[in-house]
């Protein structure tokens, strides 16, 4: 390995005029394992020791990017590029085989402009920071994209992006208007010079496939001045498995600018101690208080909605509380890149296209309690369709999760004590049992999933070898359904070698070289 670091920095060296060795760090520098654990979110990942980087670059750069491609492709070493670090799985921060690890937590640039409705954004910015950034030009333009202010938005915009406006707008990819890629040869691509085949690939199809996106331009959105949200909770001696029943059928049909999003957890009930199933229902509201009242009161009275339940705030403060923080909380908390949670955890996904009947949700929700332990944090969240994100075409970018679908579950186990084995094994287990529980309520051949809850239980490719088109298309066709043949056909224009590899990237059709 010494060897190899040699090799590595005199390569880079000879390509690159500007300085590497400050951005360069080897397992012997004092900072290596702060950087490498600073944005990796699952501790489940970082705790397989025999997986981290040979070497971390923290390129400032475009050209360090592509001397590193070069240099990695030449000693015939793993590139794996992490932005935020959120991929639940840590493919952009562990790997099995010897690997650099490219991470663009210095190319976090943002330019907004205002006049155009449009923004240029780093790949290695954090959602929070891309929020913060438009609010402070206007209180009324908003970005679509996901509710964790740490995620980034290489990984998040490359894998669709689901936003509590989706309803509304469509999935974050849904407005990528342009982007700068770096390709396998080190090329500079912009969308005119990628072409279209790629431009559609990387809008859902993850980037770690087809190269390192350096860059976005996003189109913003125009909000009210005041939006409205609101959380109001049922427990299930309060009637939560009626209301979340009837919710199912009025959730995806309701009007678009109103996205009401389930969460249940277990909590301990107040009267007696024992524990029991909460059912948070969370919602954003682009419009004001009364409009709101209006509309519940017209398509789910059931609920019981009242002003007391609303508050009316900017849509970038409504961003701090569906990131969970405290209604005093500073804007200014979105600039931070430190995730909130350092826990280990497992996620995976479902999508429902019609409704589960009451006895299905009680079985669904009553394994929240299997096994329970207060040391263990289980969630299901249920997050509605329709509206935009349902009307465009599965082919429109490879995302393909559209029409048809009511909504998407995601189910969660998370446990915060260090390399506990029996909660990592007991926790594994139940979401295992869970899910294999919920295939008759859930979508079918295939049961579709979702890229950006990666999950590794649906199926990988031979990490050092080959993947045949059989192997791949058994989890393929789950994250993108009838997309994944175009995607094996883009990567195979563009990678064809399949230098850009991980556990679920997209082979090229050869089955690589
Ligand atoms: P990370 O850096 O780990 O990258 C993820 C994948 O993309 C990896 O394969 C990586 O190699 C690749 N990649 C990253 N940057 C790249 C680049 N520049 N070029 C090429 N490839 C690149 N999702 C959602 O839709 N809505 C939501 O509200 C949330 N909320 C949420 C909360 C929390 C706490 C977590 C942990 C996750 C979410 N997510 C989510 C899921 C999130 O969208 C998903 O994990 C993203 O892939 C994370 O992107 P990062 O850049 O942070 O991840």
């Amino acid at each position: 390995s010494v060897q190899l670091h040699d090799g590595f920095v005199q390569c880079l060296a000879s390509q690159n005029s500007s300085s590497i060795s400050d951005i360069i760090y080897t397992p012997e520098n004092s900072s290596y394992l702060s950087i490498l654990q600073s944005s990796a979110q699952n501790l489940r990942s970082t705790s397989i020791s025999s997986s981290e980087p040979a070497f971390i670059l923290t390129p400032c750069v475009e050209s360090q990017i592509q001397a590193a491609i070069y240099c990695a492709k030449k000693l015939g070493i793993q590139i794996r590029v992490r932005s935020g670090g959120h991929d639940y799985e840590g493919l952009s921060y562990i790997s099995r085989i010897p690997f650099v690890l490219v991470d663009l937590r210095n190319l976090s640039s943002i330019s907004v402009d205002t006049e155009n409705y449009a923004a240029w954004v780093q790949a290695g910015a954090t959602l929070g920071e891309l929020y913060h950034r438009v609010a402070e030009k206007s209180r009324r333009l908003a970005v679509v994209g996901g509710t964790c202010h740490t995620v980034g938005v290489g990984g998040h915009f490359s894998g669709g992006g689901y936003s509590m406006m989706s309803r509304k707008f469509g999935m974050a990819v849904d407005h990528i208007i342009d982007a700068k890629i770096i390709d396998v040869n080190g090329q500079i691509l912009d969308r005119k010079s990628m072409g279209e085949d790629l431009f559609w690939a990387i809008r859902g199809g993850g980037g770690a496939s087809f190269g390192i996106i350096v860059a976005w331009k996003i189109s913003l959105v125009s909000v009210p001045e005041n939006v409205t949200i609101f959380n109001v909770t049922k427990t299930m001696d309060q009637n939560a498995i009626e209301l979340v029943h009837k919710w199912q059928y009025i959730a995806d049909k309701i009007d678009p600018n109103l996205a009401i999003r389930l969460e249940f957890n277990a909590v301990s009930s107040p009267q007696d101690g024992n524990r029991t199933i909460r059912a948070s229902f969370v919602a954003l509201f682009l419009g004001g208080v009364d409009d709101l009242l209006y509309l519940m009161q017209q398509s789910f009275r059931e609920m019981g909605l009242v002003k007391e339940d609303c508050s009316e705030m900017s849509w970038i403060e409504s961003t701090l509380f569906f990131a969970l923080f405290p209604r005093d909380e500073s804007i200014d908390v979105l600039l931070s890149r430190t995730p909130v949670y350092r826990l280990y955890f497992k996620g995976k996904s479902d999508f429902v296209r019609h409704p589960i009947s009451v006895n299905g949700l009680k079985g669904m929700l009553e394994r929240i309690l299997e096994d329970d332990s207060t040391n263990a944090h289980r969630s299901l969240q249920f997050s509605p369709y329709g509206g935009r994100l349902s009307e465009i075409l599965e082919s429109a970018t490879s995302f393909p999760h559209r029409g048809g679908n009511v909504y998407i579950i995601h189910y969660w186990a998370a446990w915060s004590r260090e390399h506990n084995n029996a909660e990592n094994t007991r926790e594994m287990k139940w979401i295992r049992r869970l899910y294999k529980h919920m295939a008759p309520y859930v979508s079918k051949s295939p049961r579709a999933a979702y890229l950006n809850y990666r999950d590794l239980d649906l199926g990988v490719n031979n990490i050092d070898g080959i993947t045949s088109y059989e192997k791949a298309s058994i989890w393929g066709t789950k994250y993108f359904k009838q997309n994944f043949d175009r995607l094996m056909e883009v990567k195979t224009m563009v990678d064809p070698g399949d230098f850009f590899k991980n556990e679920q990237s997209i082979p090229p059709l050869s089955g690589g070289t």
